[in-house]
């Protein structure tokens, strides 16, 4: 929806002297890039000569990169592959890239928050609070549990592939990793270890930044209309164990923004995005955009109530949020296009949802718990069907019907949710009830692990 030549000198003239103040770099002296032959931008003025380097260079070297740059805001703003890639000697992800051999400049490939935290304070730190940040890589690096799912279970050690051998790091660094992100290690050149870069949404750098802004929005555009569309979010909230977007998408809610989608506004300034931009909300609209008197947040925890991403839900507390203040501040979103009638209504059904999925839950563990004590249950948990169907009872099914009550795509919360989570239940009593009777595990799996997903 931009106007691409008009609007774009009068910004560049006007932000640039901004930004001079915030970058060295643009306190340099001033010029504008030979570009001829790629899509003229009609900058004149606000990069330094080494600044321009890069932009020259690149533009024939990665000319996606540098058209993608382009359509930024911060290409307005002329914040540059200087601003973001330029580190200090000291860094430990000093290295140079090929064009800069034998200069007195630094790069990286890899931009960590701490560099956005420069000009971007208050959306770095409201992030790093949130469960997109540490929390998300947390069980993927630092739970042993998870481990010995990802390397010895998924990456087919235990059928003898040699542990560590790259081929049994598959799961981690092309599945797990980059939706939550990876601890990146570095190679003798400083450069990152390719099992560990790119990563997730809660990688951690060098440089002891946490977290991922490009997952959302996507470089080299770095696009707040884009991080506003569910798009943004599909790579990740998606498949058998929280399929947000599927469940979006199915919802009342989806179906304004598949019909009228194409005619929102989605440009407008950062917490000037209100109904009337839109008819519905997006993702973004209720878990991070200003709304009414909400003002935007990046920690996507602040609203919401319950953990529906557990084994048993609660209401959040300590790291994971304040529940409380949560459901006040989600009501407050609704406030805006529902009535406060309409709002405890679907409130009472997402309470429900919970009460009902934690009555399957907790009968479910006491059956578990009797057959630890009563030695009859495999250390496998693999191979023991019985276990097996525990995980997918909370894991799959029982998300599911969490989640689709609480975002209202009731194909979710019934056939793909309680439905089968009372099959599930039900497969598990018998096993259980067999287990008792005649004190001894069945020597056959009576589990087909694809079935109940
Ligand atoms: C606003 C900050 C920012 C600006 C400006 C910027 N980059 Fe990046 N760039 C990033 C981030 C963030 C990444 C992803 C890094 C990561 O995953 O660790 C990245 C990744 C890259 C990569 C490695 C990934 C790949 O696809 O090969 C290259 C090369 C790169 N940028 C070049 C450039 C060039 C050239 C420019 C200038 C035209 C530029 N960048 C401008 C932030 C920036
Ligand atoms: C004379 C050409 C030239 C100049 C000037 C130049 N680059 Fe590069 N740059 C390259 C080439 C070539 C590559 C390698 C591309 C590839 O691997 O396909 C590269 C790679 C990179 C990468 C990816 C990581 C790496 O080291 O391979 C980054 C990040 C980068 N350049 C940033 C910059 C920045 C920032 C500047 C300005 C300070 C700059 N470049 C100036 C040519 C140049
Ligand atoms: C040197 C300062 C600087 C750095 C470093 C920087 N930004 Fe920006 N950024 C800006 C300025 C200035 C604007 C405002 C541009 C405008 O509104 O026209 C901006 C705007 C943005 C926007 C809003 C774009 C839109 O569509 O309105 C996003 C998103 C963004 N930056 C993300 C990032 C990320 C992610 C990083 C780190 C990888 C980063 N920025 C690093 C200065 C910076
Ligand atoms: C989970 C998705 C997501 C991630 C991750 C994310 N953002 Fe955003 N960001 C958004 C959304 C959505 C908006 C637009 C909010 C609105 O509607 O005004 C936004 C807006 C912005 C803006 C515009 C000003 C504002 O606050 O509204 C900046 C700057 C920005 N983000 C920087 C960052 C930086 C820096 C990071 C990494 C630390 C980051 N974002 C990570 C979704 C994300
Ligand atoms: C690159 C993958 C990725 C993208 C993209 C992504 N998320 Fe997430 N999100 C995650 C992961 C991983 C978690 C689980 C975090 C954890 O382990 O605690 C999560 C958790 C959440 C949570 C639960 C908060 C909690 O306690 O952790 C919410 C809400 C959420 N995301 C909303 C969003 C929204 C809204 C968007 C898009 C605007 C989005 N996410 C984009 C990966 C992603
Ligand atoms: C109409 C508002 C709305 C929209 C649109 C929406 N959500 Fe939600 N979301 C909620 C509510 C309400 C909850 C449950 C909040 C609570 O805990 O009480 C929730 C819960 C979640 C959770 C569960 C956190 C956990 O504990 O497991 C995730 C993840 C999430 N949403 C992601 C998304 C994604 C991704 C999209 C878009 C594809 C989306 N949401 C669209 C309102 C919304
Ligand atoms: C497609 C992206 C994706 C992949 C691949 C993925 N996850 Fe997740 N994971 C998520 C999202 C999104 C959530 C948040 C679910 C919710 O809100 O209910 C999550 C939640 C979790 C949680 C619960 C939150 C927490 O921090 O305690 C754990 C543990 C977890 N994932 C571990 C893993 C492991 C281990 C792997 C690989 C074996 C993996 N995930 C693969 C996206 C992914
Ligand atoms: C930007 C406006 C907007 C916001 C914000 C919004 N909704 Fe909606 N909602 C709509 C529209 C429009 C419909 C479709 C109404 C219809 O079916 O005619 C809808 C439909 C629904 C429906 C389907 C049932 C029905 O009334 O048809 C539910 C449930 C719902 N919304 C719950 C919520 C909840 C809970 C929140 C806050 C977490 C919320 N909505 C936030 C606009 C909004």
């Amino acid at each position: 929806m931009r106007n691409l030549s008009g609007t774009i000198t009068v910004a560049a003239l006007l932000i640039a002297i901004t930004v001079a103040t915030m970058t060295s770099a643009a306190a340099q002296k001033k010029q504008s890039p030979d570009l001829s032959g790629s899509r003229s931008i009609l900058v004149e003025q606000g990069y330094s000569e080494d600044a321009i380097k890069c932009i020259e260079c690149h533009s024939e070297k990665t000319p996606g990169i540098v058209e993608g740059w382009k359509l930024s805001k911060m290409a307005l703003a002329a914040v540059s592959c200087y601003d973001c890639h330029v580190v200090q000697k000291s860094s430990p992800m000093k290295s140079q890239c090929e064009g800069l051999k034998g200069t007195n400049i630094y790069t990286s490939p890899m931009v960590s928050p701490k560099t956005c935290e420069k000009c971007h304070p208050t959306e770095v730190e409201q992030f790093s609070k949130s469960g997109h940040a540490y929390l998300a890589s947390k069980p993927v690096i630092e739970s042993e549990g998870m481990h010995k799912l990802m390397f010895y279970y998924e990456g087919g050690e235990f059928m003898g592939n040699t542990p560590g051998s790259p081929m049994t790091g598959t799961t981690h660094s092309a599945g797990c990793g980059l939706c939550h992100g990876s601890k990146i290690k570095l190679l003798e050149d400083n450069m990152p270890d390719p099992s560990t870069w790119p990563g997730g949404v809660g990688v951690r750098y060098p440089d002891g930044g946490i977290g991922n802004c490009t997952v959302c929005h996507t470089r080299h555009n770095f696009s707040i209309a884009e991080a506003r569309k569910p798009e943004a979010c599909a790579s990740c909230h998606l498949g058998p164990d929280h399929p947000d977007i599927e469940i979006y998408l199915s919802s009342k809610h989806g179906q304004q923004f598949l019909t009228h989608g194409e005619d929102w506004e989605w440009e407008s300034a950062p917490d000037a995005w209100e109904p009337g931009d839109y008819t519905a909300p997006t993702c973004a609209t209720c878990h991070m955009s200003g709304i009414g008197e909400l003002a935007t947040t990046h920690n996507i925890n602040e609203r919401l109530q319950w953990d529906l991403m557990h084994k048993r839900s609660v209401i959040r507390s300590g790291e994971r949020g304040d529940g409380e203040k949560g459901k006040i501040l989600m009501d407050k979103v609704c406030s805006n296009c529902h009535s406060s009638l309409h709002t405890k209504s679907v409130r009472v059904d997402v309470d429900n949802a919970v009460a009902l999925y934690n009555s399957y839950y907790d009968k479910a563990i006491v059956m578990k718990d009797d057959l630890k004590a009563k030695g009859l249950l495999k250390d496998d948990p693999w191979s023991d069907g019985f276990q097996e169907l525990f995980y997918y009872m909370w894991h799959h099914t029982g998300r599911r019907a969490r989640h689709g009550a609480a975002m209202f795509g009731p194909d979710y919360t019934h056939w793909h949710g309680f439905f089968q989570v009372f099959q599930v239940y039900k497969d598990m009593e018998e096993i259980y009830n067999w287990r008792i009777e005649n004190n001894k595990i069945e020597e056959m799996g009576t589990v087909m692990s694809t079935g109940p997903i």
